[in-house]
């Protein structure tokens, strides 16, 4: 946990976005996976982590805007728990720990919000993206459950994200650090990518790495020789050469700060001639991309110059034809490269998501496309110091997506289907780093992972 005053200084710039009622930040339960007792590795929910910092579940936060107080709600353990658990710290070490003053058991916070409602104050709660959370909310606020999710305040998820998107020095520390346990994982992967080995040997391998050097995965490792598929968590396929593993895997540190990074590694160790092509391309969409950022440049702007670097590189090659610029404005490429470039990483390894990601990447400023591709951006506002971004672009060959748009003849001015149908085949490369923006530019988090060709082939000699 970090220094109480974090905790408290956060609260109080959270006042100045949030005005007037409560704020009720509920934690996160265990939840049950196949019998009641047998629940998930238990994860706090981000905000709550984020203003109130501790990690049990059954714990819940409210802030009282009006008279400027908090309470931490929750239960000393008994005899009971401690038998199976050992002791736990009191409710009151834990408020000290996050500068709460005032801590109360769970039978009262039902008091304490009944009276706010019957008052008629406001209840700003953020979206629950939880069943347990939302039965809770549904039945501590006598809300319908169907009617829990969009009763949220919007004023507290815009003050949240606001918050939460500038990452300061230690929550960098921690992602920084994680990034390292990325290096760890990733390099891993390359040395054990050899034909023959099945890929759940090497999945387990890097989840170890994962829960021995850190807190686990940040989130379920993709990773496969099937990299056309976007995200693949199928591990079953043995290696074999000519196909190339794509591993998208990051670790969680204690403090639940994540980091999320893709390398492409040809199986066996040497890049083929088409290979290393398309990996160029790939390479220099990814290092163009983090050249460009810097603060005030919206983020859809970057993940377009992705787009024309990928068109480019694909044009020079002949699987795409015609004017580059007008390929990207017509949506041609996302053919080859349909996500978008990235996003926020931080607590959540898609930060904020479930806030809703048009709170979080899109304003006034800037609406999200409609468009297949670009309307997959999960982030297209401007750019500000100290937030951190993925960027990870990417070129993948989906048969059926090549037999799909050439049957409709579709971009047919800007796709050569004749020889985009040699590569179908081919997988897909994608690379992703995770990004700080700094004043006047950016800088990739982390001891650096083996990148180019020569670095990931020097890496697979190695082993
Ligand atoms: N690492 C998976 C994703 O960004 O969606
Ligand atoms: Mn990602």
């Amino acid at each position: 946990m970090f220094p109480s005053s974090i905790y408290k200084d956060r609260r109080n710039r959270l006042r100045q976005e949030v005005h007037g009622g409560l704020i009720f930040f509920p934690g996160n339960q265990e939840v049950s996976f196949n019998y009641l007792a047998n629940t998930y590795a238990f994860r706090q929910d981000s905000s709550f982590l984020y203003f109130f910092g501790q990690d049990q579940p059954d714990l819940a936060g409210v802030m009282d805007l009006d008279t400027g107080k908090d309470i931490l709600f929750g239960n000393d353990v008994e005899i009971s728990d401690i038998i199976w658990m050992g002791q736990q710290p009191s409710m009151k070490e834990r408020s000290n720990n996050v500068g709460v003053a005032d801590t109360r058991s769970m039978s009262e916070l039902e008091g304490v919000l009944h009276q706010a409602l019957s008052s008629g104050r406001k209840i700003h709660y953020l979206p629950p993206y939880r069943g347990e959370t939302i039965i809770q909310i549904s039945e501590l606020l006598a809300l319908p459950l169907a009617g829990v999710r969009n009763q949220a305040s919007e004023e507290l998820i815009r003050g949240v994200v606001k918050l939460r998107m500038k990452k300061d020095l230690l929550e960098i520390q921690e992602m920084e650090n994680m990034v390292d346990v990325a290096w760890l994982m990733h390099t891993t992967a390359m040395k054990m990518a050899r034909p023959g080995t099945i890929e759940k040997e090497i999945a387990g391998t890097i989840e170890g790495i994962a829960l021995s050097q850190a807190n686990g995965v940040s989130f379920p490792i993709i990773l496969t020789i099937n990299g056309q598929t976007l995200h693949n968590h199928y591990h079953g396929n043995i290696l074999i050469p000519d196909r190339m593993l794509v591993v998208d895997a990051g670790a969680e540190s204690e403090y639940h700060y994540a980091s999320d990074i893709t390398r492409t590694a040809p199986v066996g160790g040497e890049f083929s001639r088409r290979q290393k092509d398309i990996y160029a391309i790939v390479l220099a969409a990814n290092l163009s991309a983090i050249k460009a950022l810097k603060p005030g440049v919206p983020f859809r702007d970057i993940h377009l110059l992705a787009a024309l670097e990928i068109t480019r590189g694909l044009t020079a090659l002949g699987i795409m034809k015609g004017n580059v610029d007008e390929a990207v404005s017509q949506g041609a490429h996302t053919m080859f490269f349909p996500h978008g470039l990235g996003h926020p990483i931080g607590l959540d390894v898609h930060d904020l998501e479930g806030l809703g990601e048009n709170f979080v990447g899109y304003d006034k400023e800037t609406e999200r496309s409609k468009e297949f591709g670009l309307g997959f951006l999960r982030f297209g506002r401007k750019l500000q110091e100290h937030f951190v971004m993925t960027i990870e672009p990417g070129i993948y060959f989906i048969p059926e997506l090549i037999d799909l748009w050439k049957a409709e003849g579709k971009h047919a001015d800007f796709i050569n289907y004749d020889v985009a149908d040699t590569y179908r085949d081919f997988g897909g490369i994608r690379i992703e780093d995770n990004v700080l923006i700094t004043d006047k530019g950016s800088r990739v988090l982390g001891k650096p992972i083996p990148k180019t060709v020569s670095e990931i082939e020097e890496v697979m000699a190695g082993s």
